[in-house]
């Protein structure tokens, strides 16, 4: 929906700046006075906030606009600019050269109509036993609802909206266990909880342990309760997609940092038991405090790793956040030239030669993100009939830094896991 729009003033650690911005809600809070929630147009919706009316300049207000859309896709057919580090590629069309389509969320899309009919009258949606909770946009959930989260060593805030009950929303600190992530209203409330709370690691088998980083298999159906937190705690990160109530058909892989007290809580994926669309995440998340040290590319290796297992190649759940999708590439970048930068050719053949089908064989990453990694990159040269790899010394270059910079990596032995047949079990 068009809104007006106007500037607002942005305080940026000390410095103002001036940014287009949409009123999305409006309170009163006495004496005459009005605090604004603003969306900055053009930046991620976790940057909305609350502000004063000075920081809003009216005079400049300007009326809602018709949207237009625009695309344009280009297909170059030229011949490689350098004839160095060339891969035939074969296996592949020119149909598998078109834009990569955005699908929608799965989860989402599935229970669309359910949500529509399910919202409340006051616009929030209503928490019943058995729903994925699809965020509906210019509603209450737009606007972020809890201030501040108190987990472990860590005060967090969150960026959007999350399901916490109605009640916690008047605190200025909503408290977790950091171990079971059951959430309380007081340091006191914590307290007594600690005091009897035996958990000091998540209620799963470690399935992964190396160094102090462990990994803990989750079954939704077994350990609701702890699934359930786990996902109202990945909501407040999470714009797009999450389920809260319905977590039977998933798996939760958490992993952990321990010490002496225990085994941490920094990031999870989820999974579905089974998944008809090959995916292998469903939701992923670094915990604010962990994030941009390597732990989310760790958390998708990992992911990887149980596709590898499992002998299938499998792909994150769409769509994809800026930040999932920032991510992924760098994973699939590194993990593709990975195996392009180390192909040899074969005797008697002048170019080393791949099939799409063996990229996706040897790194698990499902064919769409592979093209779609190989044309973001801008390695496919189409040049007399087929397709031509070149690995200029730029992206030589980058797999390098980006080689030299990972400091974490998953260790095939240190995981010890058996994929179960869910389709075999009667019930999750
Ligand atoms: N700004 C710019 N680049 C960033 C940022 C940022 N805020 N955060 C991560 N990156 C880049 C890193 O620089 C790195 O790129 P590089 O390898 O080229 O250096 C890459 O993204 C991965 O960085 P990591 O440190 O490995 O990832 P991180 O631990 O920060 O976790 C994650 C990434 C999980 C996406 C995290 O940002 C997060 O939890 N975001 C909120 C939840 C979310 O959006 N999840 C994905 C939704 S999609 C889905 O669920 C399938
Ligand atoms: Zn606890």
């Amino acid at each position: 929906m068009a809104r007006c729009r106007l500037p607002v003033k942005r305080d940026l650690e000390g410095q103002d700046e001036w940014h287009l911005a949409e009123i999305l809600s409006v309170k009163d809070i006495g004496e005459g006075s009005m605090l604004y929630y603003v969306h900055y147009v053009d930046f991620n919706k976790r940057l909305d906030e609350w502000v004063s009316e000075e920081r809003l300049d009216s005079s400049k207000m300007q009326l809602p606009k018709k949207e237009t859309k625009s695309s344009s896709h280009r297909r170059t057919e030229s011949r490689p600019a350098s004839p160095e580090h060339e891969i035939v590629l074969n296996g592949i069309t020119p149909s598998d050269c078109q834009p990569v389509k955005k699908s929608s969320c799965k989860v989402t899309r599935k229970r669309k109509a359910e949500e529509d009919s399910q919202e409340s009258s006051d616009g929030a949606p209503r928490q019943t036993g058995s729903m994925t909770v699809h965020v509906p946009e210019d509603k209450i959930s737009r606007i972020k609802n809890i201030n501040c989260i108190e987990v472990g060593k860590y005060r967090l805030k969150p960026w959007y909206f999350s399901p916490y009950p109605i009640e916690l929303t008047k605190y200025d600190v909503v408290y977790l266990c950091e171990f079971c992530l059951k959430y309380v209203k007081s340091v006191t409330c914590l307290q007594r909880h600690l005091s009897k709370c035996q958990l000091k690691f998540p209620p799963g088998n470690e399935i992964y342990r190396k160094n102090n980083i462990s990994f803990f298999e989750i079954d939704g159906r077994k350990n609701k309760t702890y699934a359930q937190n786990l996902c109202l705690l990945a909501k407040c990160f999470l714009d797009h997609k999450t389920l809260y109530y319905d977590t039977d058909p998933f798996l939760f892989y958490v992993m952990t940092e321990s010490d002496s007290k225990g085994f941490h809580l920094v990031g999870y994926f989820s999974k579905e038991k089974e998944s008809t669309e090959d995916y292998n995440v469903a939701c992923i998340l670094t915990l604010p405090p962990h994030q941009r040290k390597g732990f989310g590319k760790l958390l998708i290796e990992f992911s990887y790793a149980l596709s590898k297992i499992e002998g299938k190649a499998g792909t994150p759940e769409k769509p994809l956040s800026d930040l999932g999708l920032l991510s992924y590439r760098s994973y699939w970048t590194y993990a593709i030239l990975n195996i392009l930068i180390n192909l040899k050719s074969d005797q008697g053949q002048e170019r080393p030669q791949i099939t799409i089908n063996q990229i996706c064989e040897k790194t698990c990453i499902k064919k769409e993100d592979v093209i779609s990694t190989l044309q973001h990159l801008n390695l496919i040269n189409y040049y007399k009939g087929q397709y031509i790899l070149v690995l200029s010394d730029e992206v030589i270059e980058g797999y390098k830094r980006s080689l030299a910079k990972r400091k974490m990596k998953i260790e095939l032995r240190c995981l010890h896991w058996t994929p179960k047949d869910w389709s075999k079990r009667g019930k999750w």
